[in-house]
């Protein structure tokens, strides 16, 4: 096979041009980091080598804890996956208190991710910045069997949510004259429920249908209410390229698989 040099020798000139115009624009990035230098532009870690994550670990099945106590869920597993994307180690802090989290990360030097079913909202969005949204939820009102049908029944009635939470929100937006009774821990509202202390609990609807599934058998869901909620990962506002690189990781995850994989694993028929 023979080619003549004639053919090379164009192509060999664009080369070197596309690659004069890359180190160029190389060269401009480089200039324009320098001059936002104070902004850094490298991650920030609480601990080299490791992606530490502070969680409520008490929402199955996103995240909660084994009888070990070791993190699980759908999450854990999702995070898991990014830091090691990220050439991390994965680092969950013990259970922290849900309403605590995004103060704790906008403080900085304990968690470099809040990672709790935290939905996306404009308020929240003004403390800290969110990561692309990583699973969508609604809500879901929960009552002890028969004995309640629906909301309009909950009208005045005592509704127990989470301190901070969405579902709080929402009972005491939604259902008239209700006393919303606000608790640190999902596991508390329904105790709280059995113990007839409450008569219903607004919480995220795939949670609810885990508890009324897992632990609370006694218990049913009345009402779905579609609040079109999508969850994303807490991240302070001086850690943009920490941002930056777990959206990049997700976005690699959904396109080779990895992010359907771990999603069938939690929500598959
Ligand atoms: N999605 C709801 C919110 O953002 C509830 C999240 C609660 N998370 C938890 N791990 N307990 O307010």
């Amino acid at each position: 096979m023979t080619v003549s040099l004639k053919k090379w020798v164009p192509a060999a000139f664009v080369c070197m041009a596309v690659f004069a115009m890359l180190s160029l624009s190389a060269c401009s990035t480089s200039e324009q980091e320098q001059t936002n230098a104070g902004e850094s532009d490298a991650m920030t870690l609480v601990n080299q080598g490791s992606l530490t994550v502070a969680a409520s670990l008490d929402f199955p099945p996103f995240e909660s804890q084994d009888d070990e106590g070791t993190p699980v869920g759908f999450a854990v597993d999702l995070m898991n996956e990014v830091a090691s994307r990220l050439n991390l180690e994965c680092t969950y802090l013990p259970t922290v208190k849900f309403d605590s989290i995004i103060p704790m990360i906008q403080a900085g030097g304990k968690a470099d991710v809040g990672v709790s079913s935290f939905t996306i909202t404009p308020e929240r969005a003004e403390q800290i910045d969110f990561s692309d949204s990583y699973c969508d939820s609604n809500q879901g009102i929960v009552v002890i069997k028969g004995a309640y049908t629906n909301i309009d029944d909950l009208k005045g009635k005592k509704i127990g949510a989470q301190s901070g939470t969405t579902g709080l929100e929402w009972a005491q937006e939604n259902i008239e004259g209700a006393e919303v009774i606000a608790y640190d821990e999902v596991t508390a509202i329904f105790a709280a429920l059995d113990a007839g202390q409450i008569d219903a609990i607004a919480v995220d609807l795939p949670v609810a249908q885990s508890y009324v599934k897992n632990s609370y058998t006694g218990d049913e869901i009345i009402a779905e209410i579609p609040t079109g909620e999508q969850y994303g990962m807490v991240i302070s506002k001086d850690n943009p390229a920490l941002t930056k690189a777990i959206n990049e990781a997700l976005a690699a995850m959904r396109a080779d698989g990895t992010y359907e994989e771990i999603y069938n694993k939690h929500f598959g028929v």
